[in-house]
C-alpha cells in the first residue's frame, strides 16, 4: 500500500514545499516510487521542480475539477510531479456545489496510487478547500513548523481541522509527525521554542529533528534541486534523510 502524506500547516512559509521537494529526493534515493503533488496556486513546488507554471496546461486542477486523469511529469530528480499553476485558485469557487467534491483529490490519485510507494502532497497556506481535500485523500500528516515564537499560533485549528477529517471522511488519517523548521541554535529564542514543541506536542506525534537555518535552502530552490543535489555535503543533508528514512516505517 502507498503512504499519501499531506505536507500541511495552514502557516505561510514554514518550509511545506521545500520539506515535501527534499523528503521526496531522499524516498526515492532509497529505491521508492515517489510523486510529488502540487495542490498550492503559489505552484512553488512545480517551481522549485524546475518547470514553468504558466507554459503548463494540464494540472492538478484538470483532475480535481474536470475529473481528468491527474498529469504527471516523470522523473525530476527521480520523482513524478503532478504540477499545479494559478489556475488551481479557482477550484475552490468552481467546487462549491460540486458533487462529492470532498474526494475529488482522493479519486484522481486512486487510479495511479499503486504505481508508487509514497505521495508526497504540498499544501497551501490554508485550511481551504484545496489542504481538506488533501487531507481527505491522505493516508499521513507531516507538519512543518517554524521554530518561531509564533510556531503554536493556529496549531490548535490545525489539530483540529485534522480531527474533524478523522472523525467525518477519513478515519485512518494519522500524524506522521511534526519538522521543526529554520531553527537557529544560537538564538535563545528558537531553542525555547523548539523544547516547547517538543513537550507539547510529543503526545500528538513524532517530533523529528529540527532543519537548521541556512540560506543554502533558498539557494538550492532558485537553482530548482533539492539540497542533497545541489550541495551534498550540506549538514541538513543527513538531518532530512534521517526523517525519510523514518517515513518509511509508516503503516
Ligand atoms: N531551513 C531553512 N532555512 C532557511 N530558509 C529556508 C529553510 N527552509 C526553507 N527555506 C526558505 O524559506 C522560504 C519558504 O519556504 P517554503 O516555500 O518551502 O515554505 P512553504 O511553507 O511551502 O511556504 P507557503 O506557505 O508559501 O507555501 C523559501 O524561500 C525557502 O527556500
Ligand atoms: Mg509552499
Amino acid at each position: 500500500m502507498s503512504r499519501i502524506i499531506a505536507v500541511f500547516n495552514q502557516a505561510g512559509g514554514v518550509a511545506k514545499t521545500t520539506l515535501t521537494q527534499n523528503l521526496g529526493y531522499h524516498l526515492a534515493q532509497l529505491g521508492h516510487r515517489v510523486l510529488l503533488i502540487d495542490i498550492d496556486p503559489q505552484a512553488s513546488l512545480t517551481i522549485f521542480m524546475g518547470l514553468v507554471p504558466r507554459e503548463i496546461h494540464q494540472t492538478v486542477h484538470s483532475a480535481i475539477v474536470d475529473e481528468q486523469p491527474l498529469p504527471i511529469h516523470k522523473a525530476i530528480h527521480g520523482m513524478d510531479l503532478a504540477p499545479a499553476n494559478i489556475s488551481l485558485s479557482t477550484a475552490e469557487m468552481q467546487l462549491v456545489s460540486a458533487y462529492l467534491r470532498d474526494f475529488r483529490l482522493k479519486e484522481a490519485i486512486e487510479p495511479i496510487e499503486s504505481g508508487y510507494d509514497f505521495i508526497l502532497i504540498d499544501c497551501p497556506p490554508s485550511l481551504g478547500l484545496l489542504s481538506y481535500l488533501s487531507l481527505v485523500a491522505a493516508t499521513h500528516v507531516l507538519v512543518p513548523l517554524e521554530t518561531h515564537f509564533k510556531a503554536f499560533e493556529g496549531t490548535s485549528e490545525l489539530l483540529r481541522t485534522v480531527a474533524k477529517v478523522r472523525s467525518k471522511v477519513n478515519r485512518k488519517l494519522q500524524i506522521a509527525g511534526f519538522v521543526p523548521t529554520k531553527y537557529d541554535s544560537r538564538n535563545s529564542q528558537d531553542t525555547r521554542t523548539l523544547t516547547a514543541i517538543t513537550e507539547q506536542l510529543a503526545s500528538a506525534g513524532t517530533v523529528f529533528a529540527p532543519i537548521p537555518r541556512s540560506t543554502t535552502f533558498v539557494d538550492a530552490s532558485e537553482e530548482r534541486m533539492p539540497l542533497a543535489v545541489y550541495e551534498p555535503k550540506h549538514s541538513s543533508v543527513a538531518i532530512l534523510k534521517k526523517i525519510a528514512i523514518s517515513l518509511q516505517s509508516l503503516k
